[in-house]
């Protein structure tokens, strides 16, 4: 009996050793990271995110959009992000210090988000790409989201709704164009 409570004490340690180091290893890593200017004095970086933003954060993640869409940009040497003009730097862990839930994805059926808000052009173009993006010029790979749109009686006014103007927010607040100190921009 004495030897059965020491094997269990074996087998528990065994587990709870490495687990407990890979939890603290990645605390004492990243655990402390906090914003930081890009340059001396400057501002900081991340950016807090705007009130619409965040909404509209709670609108991507209910619509799914994170199932085609990645919020990772990639190194030069791991991939081509940088040369599709994704980013001009890779991300680094502080990029995503501020936000609650991280929404990296692991698939790409379209291009990568994470700085998308520094080649955004107006807030229509994003509307008309959101609403209907087979005419907007985008793939039919591109679902449309139609729904987040009143037409008017004639059909020929769509007026976005509150999660619609939102969204749009929250795509524009996704930047990734300042300088990381574990990140220098693309010259
Ligand atoms: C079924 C997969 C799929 C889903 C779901 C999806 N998208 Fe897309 N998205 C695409 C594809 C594919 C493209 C590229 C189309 C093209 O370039 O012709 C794209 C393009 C985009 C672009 C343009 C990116 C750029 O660099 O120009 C934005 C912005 C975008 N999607 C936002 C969203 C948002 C917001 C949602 C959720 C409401 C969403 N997408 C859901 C597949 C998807």
């Amino acid at each position: 009996m004495k030897n059965l409570n020491f094997l269990f004490a074996g087998l528990f340690f065994t587990i709870a050793l490495p687990f407990g180091g890979l939890l603290l290893s990645s605390q004492i890593q990243l655990g402390s990271l906090s914003r930081a200017p890009a340059e001396e004095g400057g501002p900081l970086f991340p950016a807090r995110e705007p009130g619409l933003a965040i909404q509209g954060r709670a609108v991507y993640l209910e619509l799914g959009c994170v199932a085609c869409h990645t919020q990772q940009v990639r190194p030069a040497g791991q991939g081509s992000d940088i040369a599709r003009g994704w980013g001009s730097r890779p991300s680094v862990a502080r990029d995503y210090v501020l936000q609650p839930q991280v929404l990296l994805g692991d698939r790409r059926l379209g291009p990568d988000l994470a700085n998308f808000g520094a080649r955004a052009k107006s807030d229509d173009d994003i509307h008309a790409m959101l609403r209907d993006p087979h005419s907007a010029g985008y793939s039919l790979q591109k679902p449309d989201f139609a729904y987040l749109y009143v037409l008017s009686a004639d059909g020929k006014k769509a007026t976005p709704t509150e999660r619609a103007v939102a969204l749009v927010a929250y795509l524009k607040s996704l930047r990734q164009d300042y300088a990381s100190p574990e990140a220098k921009l693309k010259q």
